[in-house]
């Protein structure tokens, strides 16, 4: 998928990794968060947060930049994103949750990158050039839009990120932060940011209840971590399996079928999960059983993060707090970064 050169070291599984890093990623906060952020990356960062130093980041300005006319879509949900890391089990005492419009040297170290990085760079990246595609800007591609790898390449660096966990359309934004990285150390003669690198989880793109595309809160596709049991139960029924498999005791194919593709994701039982397949490839599995095996699963797994959203949901005040009190932590961080890229650049009269 990249036509950039690959410089990224092969990705590393949360399992293998040593402890001890710095950990930096981000959502923008356009929804609320579903089973694809789940598998994608939220679990992983439950696992990685001890043992690491980790910061999220609720890309507010990122956000704003396929929606400059409808900025109420982010703003109202800043705090839906910080109910979901919660709900999941993302801990403010152990991973630092900020807000990226509260840390201004985000805005500003991108400003300076920005002048590392050409239009016809921006214009290549395999990401930014899809959703462009997605989105039906036309002519009128916001530039907000088209230079957000830059600004991503911000957030990753002014936290000296090693590792960031992200699904795998986010390796070309990896990409350029570290040849932004490479061009910084040039100015600098020094290795004043780090290169980062991804950590990619075994699920990196949970596909749509069709099967034809990723599960996105743009396609309107999602299973949210509050779904009822019954919006639960409807997602799997309409989920795409074998279409020749018509009667209960022909052979069905594993390959494609949306279901098992779930169950590989979710089902904690490894083993019985292999079992389940022969026989469907055997034959006399029927879909209905498939499906509610996988519907007991994904309700089993959403009851309790939905509890805790819900109640997580109902205090502002404290998803405020704990937003406020990681900003600030975020500020101080990522203004020791922001210094030292100035002073590259040679603009440190002051
Ligand atoms: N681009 C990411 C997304 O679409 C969000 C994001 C913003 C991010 N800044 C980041 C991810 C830094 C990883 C690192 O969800």
């Amino acid at each position: 998928m990249l036509d950039t050169p690959n410089t990224l070291t092969p990705a590393i599984n949360s399992k293998t990794i040593a402890t001890g890093k710095k950990i930096l990623t981000g959502d923008r906060a356009t929804g609320q968060l579903h089973l694809g952020h789940y598998v994608g990356s939220l679990k992983q960062r439950v696992e990685l947060q001890q043992g690491n130093q980790q910061t999220i980041l609720v890309a507010d300005m990122q956000g704003l930049t396929d929606n400059g006319n409808t900025p109420s879509k982010v703003a109202s949900n800043i705090l839906n994103v910080v109910a979901d890391y919660l709900a999941v089990g993302i801990n403010p005492a152990q991973t630092t949750i900020c807000l990226q419009s509260g840390v201004p040297a985000l805005a500003e170290l991108t400003m300076y990158y920005a002048n590392l990085v050409s239009i016809a760079r921006l214009e290549r990246n395999p990401t930014v050039k899809n959703e462009i595609q997605g989105k039906n800007f036309g002519r009128s591609i916001p530039a907000g839009f088209l230079t957000y790898p830059i600004s991503q390449a911000a957030d990753i660096t002014a936290f000296q990120a090693q590792l960031v966990p992200v699904g795998d359309d986010q390796l070309p934004m990896l990409e350029q932060t570290n040849e932004i990285v490479r061009k910084v150390n040039a100015l600098a003669n020094s290795e004043i940011l780090v290169e980062c690198h991804p950590l990619l989880s075994n699920v990196s793109r949970l596909p749509s209840a069709d099967g034809k595309s990723k599960m996105s809160k743009s396609l309107g596709n999602v299973i949210t971590l509050d779904a009822s049991d019954q919006a639960i139960g409807q997602a799997v029924k309409a989920m795409y399996t074998d279409p020749s498999h018509l009667t209960i005791d022909q052979p069905g194919q594993i390959e494609g079928n949306v279901v098992f593709t779930y169950l590989d994701a979710f089902h904690p039982d490894t083993i019985f999960i292999a079992e389940l397949k022969k026989h469907y490839q055997r034959g006399g599995l029927g879909d209905g059983k498939t499906k509610q095996i996988l519907t007991d699963c994904l309700q089993a797994l959403i009851a309790p993060i939905r509890a805790r959203r819900q109640r997580l949901i109902a205090d502002k005040g404290y998803l405020t707090e704990v937003l406020k009190k990681g900003t600030e932590q975020a500020k101080e961080e990522s203004q020791q970064t922001l210094d030292k890229v100035k002073t590259a650049f040679g603009l440190n009269l002051l």
